[in-house]
């Protein structure tokens, strides 16, 4: 399973890459707020600063709601690293502007899927990933991990080529289970990567072989 870390934060972005684990990048419009990236020259320079850092692919979602602005923005944006990703939410016109971009081999993150319907219909259109929000329906008690499997089996009847995208990954459990099920990727946050490294016997074994190094060694 593919490892994205889902952030516009630099810091963490390279932190996750020196772990060696990174395959690649989502972000959204509240991430890019939450670091202050505002104004569409600095969000398009910090899409290439991302781009820098990280070999692998980096989701930049478009703005425009309609299938012309998602046209002229998704081109833009796919125009700026050849690992850009352009992500597109959900809609009608969202579906029409994927089933564009794949005919000019432009690769896109349908974005938003919180049904199996959604993601069938993203697939046909020719998305190569589909985002479905685990956490998100987690926080309405409904069992998201259940949604990745639903998509899986549905897209292992037949030979699409969009990967699932496992997105609102909020703790390492999440990360586990969507290994368990197959998602073909997961995006989170960088605590929860490293939280999969915690184990207190790992921490309670390391103390107990330095100590007894320690006492061979005075
Ligand atoms: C996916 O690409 C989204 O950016 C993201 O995973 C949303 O996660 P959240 O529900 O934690 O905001």
């Amino acid at each position: 399973m593919k490892f994205f870390i889902d952030t516009a934060n630099l810091n963490e972005i390279k932190e996750a890459y020196e772990l060696g684990v990174l395959d690649g990048v989502t972000t959204n419009p509240s991430l890019m707020a939450k670091e202050g990236i505002t104004g569409e020259q600095n969000i398009l320079k910090h899409y290439v600063d991302i781009c820098n850092i990280v070999d692998g692919d980096v989701s930049a979602e478009v703005i425009a709601v309609d299938f012309e602005g998602m046209i002229r923005e998704g081109e833009i944006l796919a125009a700026l690293h050849k690992n850009i990703v352009v992500k597109i939410p959900m809609t009608l016109e969202g579906i029409k502007a994927i089933k564009y971009f794949s005919s000019k081999k432009i690769r896109t993150n349908c974005t938003l899927i919180f049904s199996a319907g959604q993601a069938l219909l993203a697939a046909k259109a020719g998305a190569s990933y589909v985002s479905p929000f685990i956490g998100r329906l987690d926080d309405i008690s409904t069992n998201g991990l259940d949604l990745i499997a639903q998509i899986r089996q549905i897209y292992n009847n037949y030979t699409y080529d969009t990967e699932i995208l496992a997105a609102s990954v909020r703790h390492p459990m999440h990360i586990i289970n969507c290994a368990e099920i197959g998602a073909d990727v997961m995006t989170g946050p960088l605590s929860a990567m490293k939280a999969l490294a915690k184990h207190p016997l790992t921490d309670l074994g390391l103390q107990q072989f330095l100590a007894d190094y320690a006492k061979g060694n005075v």
